[in-house]
């Protein structure tokens, strides 16, 4: 057994986010630049499987920390290739932020389970290995829709919809996206909580815009398959539109999509759970570097840059 790298990229939602907890259609897709790697090579004799995080300080083996997120992934790993544990040592490193929406638990769990595979020899297709991730994202999250796992281990733009298989498809055209992160911190479970309490309140207006958000949706697949990049702009505002009416917009979201706007991108939208974390804005290859400025001087964090192909 020789020793070898896989890697998994993060995720971003592009359009239905909250309605999808509501049946709603969603589009996410990957984010190709920054990915998790999992290295794993032979360890001593007798050793065991070994698991290090450097970026987290983490070292933990498997027979220890079998509760690990971590090392739900590798036991269920091996369960899935009918192997015993290997004398082997993985080493994981993600450039992906952590808590921030992008799907950095998910590819840490895929390029770790698809090292162990193509170390063992038998690599996982991308179902299996997606199925694997959920397992460990149900343990480790509560209730996820799936939309992680999918678009993280099959690399492509997802269209979902809660229950039903998930469907990838190519976009017509690459584009090019920046992501601006706001710098605070918003759990996603409280926004989705916020929603849940107004739509208990007024399912009636609430399941409207919900419906809306879906027709958005499937309006922006169907440009997105037909690579009409132009007219995602216009659907990026109406969304963000229905997004502020459910209340999950913030001061700062509104700033940098005000800002990405008037620096001329196509279109910009939060992205996520909202409240604060990331927006994201669609802009052409002169814009970028004038929407990632204005970006900054809003107030922007971080801006990371990716060609959605
Ligand atoms: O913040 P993220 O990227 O994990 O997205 C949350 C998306 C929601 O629709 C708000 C919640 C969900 O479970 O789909």
């Amino acid at each position: 057994m020789s020793a070898c790298t896989a890697t998994a990229p993060g995720k971003i939602i592009l359009f239905g986010e909250h309605a999808v907890v509501y049946g709603q259609p969603a589009l996410a897709v990957p984010l190709h630049e920054l990915r998790a790697a999992a290295y794993i090579e032979p360890g001593s004799p007798g050793g065991g499987l070994t698991i290090e995080a450097a970026d987290l300080g983490l070292r933990l083996s498997l027979a220890e920390a079998a509760a690990h997120a971590l090392a739900l992934t590798a036991r269920l790993a091996l369960e899935r290739l009918s192997a015993g544990e290997p004398d082997a040592r993985i080493t994981v490193r993600s450039g992906i932020p952590v808590a921030a929406g992008l799907g950095s638990g998910a590819a840490v769990s895929a390029a770790l389970a698809r090292a162990l595979g193509e170390y063992l020899g038998s690599p996982f297709e991308a179902v299996e290995l997606s199925a694997l991730v959920y397992e460990v994202e149900k343990v480790h999250h509560g209730t996820p829709s799936g939309i992680d796992n999918t678009v993280i281990c099959f690399e492509m733009p997802v269209y979902f919809v809660r229950g039903r298989e998930p469907v990838v498809f190519h976009p017509g055209q690459p584009f090019d996206l920046l992501i601006g992160d706001t710098g605070v911190a918003s759990p996603t479970r409280k926004t989705v909580g916020a929603v849940r309490d107004a739509w208990q309140r007024a399912p009636d207006s609430y399941e409207t815009i919900f419906a809306e958000i879906g027709s958005v949706v499937e309006a922006a697949r169907t440009a997105l398959e037909r690579g009409q990049t132009a007219r995602l702009g216009p659907l990026m505002g109406k969304n963000q539109a229905l997004l502020r009416r459910l209340g999950v917009s913030s001061p700062e979201l509104e700033r940098l999509i005000e800002a990405a706007l008037t620096a001329g991108a196509l279109g910009a939208k939060l992205s996520g759970g909202g409240g604060g974390g990331n927006m994201i804005a669609l802009v052409e290859p002169e814009t970028v570097a004038r929407v990632r400025a204005a970006l900054i001087e809003a107030g922007a964090r971080r801006v990371i840059h990716t060609l959605v192909r």
